[in-house]
């Protein structure tokens, strides 16, 4: 099914004065995007490898570590298997980390040792898989968990995989706090911005959502360009950054403005969300610290309410990046690998991130922490997104006049920065 039409304008009268201006286009009826149509349903993958056979698990506990129990339930993810157990009689548990330490070192694996669900001795372990499954944006949307959250016409429906348990790791933006997503390079970061920036594209339209996105490193954003939803074309000079969260700043000011004429203090679904998107907050801050840190703040402290969420994403979870301010900020958290233990504190405010198995592997931290694989996704789905969403509209023709006063802007903010670097060079050289 096609997006419906409302019915062409009526053809004008011809006795009527032919100086009469043309009657308004019509406005266009988006509809969202039939995705389980224009989504390639994928093929089940995984990579070559052997999981640990449980048998030598219970050994282990029993006759190495000496420690009567019984595996309760095994629950195999996409990245690891967790075995909860249960003490068959109570026991001094302090021993249980030792020998979950012992374990490890024995079977050259990292495993994560955790609270079980149930009551008295109960524990868990998790071990990553030897042949990890991919977890695909197609499975993931394709759930009622996804359904559930984005038949609710107030939320913003986005996917970020699958959790430990097997349950989808699906969020409504609208009701968390920012998010910053850290991890080492290769570790999953721009897959899983995609596959967040898909599912909510394929469900929202562009009256209803509407996309600010940062992009300095220029590869990973660019395949959007074209998509209706953007609310100014794909930033990708970090100096044009910090303009372009001062144009997100106003649209909030001028939000917050229209909230109060309303005599409301949220706005309702007739106003889109903004999501603000940062693929690398490392290179903005390297260059325009402050003014990118100030802006981020007050968009995380006053936008939720005015439906502007942001999202960052940083190779680079170091205290000049990640300052106290934006962390404090941004305190939704998707942690990937890292390479240090001082990136996991900062990520994940403990250690454990240089032990994931990178490719999405991570913990998400929305009120409670939890083992999460990453949805893969690729540019397929964005093609297919554009061209349901540009049917019939010509390229961008709804941004059509934003798209110019921001030109106008970039334009007079690439003058501005010219005129300072000469300030600066002839200061420099004692002129
Ligand atoms: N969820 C995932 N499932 C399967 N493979 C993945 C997943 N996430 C990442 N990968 C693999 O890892 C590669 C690198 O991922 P990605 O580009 O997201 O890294 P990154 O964290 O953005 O790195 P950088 O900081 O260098 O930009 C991908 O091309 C893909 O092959
Ligand atoms: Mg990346």
């Amino acid at each position: 099914m096609r997006r419906t039409q409302p019915p062409p304008p009526l053809i004008p009268n011809e006795e009527e004065d032919e100086e009469e201006p043309p009657p308004p286009p019509p406005p266009i009826i988006w509809e969202s995007a039939p995705w389980t149509e224009i989504f390639t349903r994928p093929q089940k993958s995984r990579t070559a490898g052997e999981d640990f056979p449980t048998a030598r698990i219970v050994s282990f506990l029993k006759d190495e570590a000496k420690i009567g129990c019984t595996v309760e339930e095994i629950v195999t993810a996409a990245n690891v298997i967790t075995y909860h157990v249960k003490l068959n009689k109570i026991m001094d548990l302090s021993k249980i980390p030792k020998a979950v330490e012992a374990m490890a070192a024995d079977f050259d694996t990292d495993i994560t040792h955790g609270e079980s669900r149930g009551y008295g001795a109960h524990f868990s372990l998790t071990i990553p898989r030897g042949s990890r499954e991919t977890v695909w944006i197609y499975d993931v949307m394709d759930t009622d968990e996804f359904r559930r959250i984005a038949n609710d016409p107030k939320s913003l429906p986005v996917i970020v995989g699958m959790y430990s348990d097997n349950t989808p790791a699906v969020l409504d933006i609208g009701k968390l706090p920012h998010m910053l997503i850290c991890g080492t390079s290769g570790s999953g970061k721009s897959v899983v911005l995609n596959s967040m920036l898909i599912s909510a594209v394929a469900e929202r339209t562009p009256d209803q959502l509407q996309l600010l996105m940062i992009d300095p490193k220029e590869t990973e954003l660019i395949p959007y360009d074209g998509l209706p939803h953007l609310f100014m074309p794909i930033i990708t000079e970090t100096y044009m950054a910090a303009e372009a969260l001062g144009e997100a700043v106003e649209e909030m000011d001028w939000r917050q403005k229209i909230a109060a004429e309303m005599g409301v203090r949220t706005l309702g679904a007739e106003t889109p969300y903004l999501l603000v998107v940062i693929d690398e907050l490392a290179d903005l801050m390297l260059t325009s610290g402050k003014y990118v840190e100030s802006s981020i703040t007050r968009l995380a402290q006053k936008g939720r309410a005015l439906k502007i969420h942001v999202i960052c994403a940083t190779q680079s979870p170091m205290a000049k990046v990640t300052t106290n301010l934006i962390r404090a900020n941004l305190s939704a958290r998707l942690a990937f690998r890292t390479t240090t233990d001082i990136e996991s504190r900062i990520a994940l405010g403990r250690n454990g991130c240089t032990e994931l198995l990178g490719n999405g592997d991570g913990w998400l931290v929305v009120g409670t922490e939890q083992r999460v694989q990453a949805a893969l996704s690729g540019t397929d789905e964005i093609e297919a997104l554009k061209e349901w969403y540009c049917h019939e509209v010509p390229y961008n023709a709804i941004n059509l006049e934003r798209r110019y006063a921001w030109q106008k802007s970039l334009s007079e903010a690439k003058e501005r920065r010219a005129a300072e670097i000469e300030i600066i060079e002839r200061e420099a050289n004692g002129l």
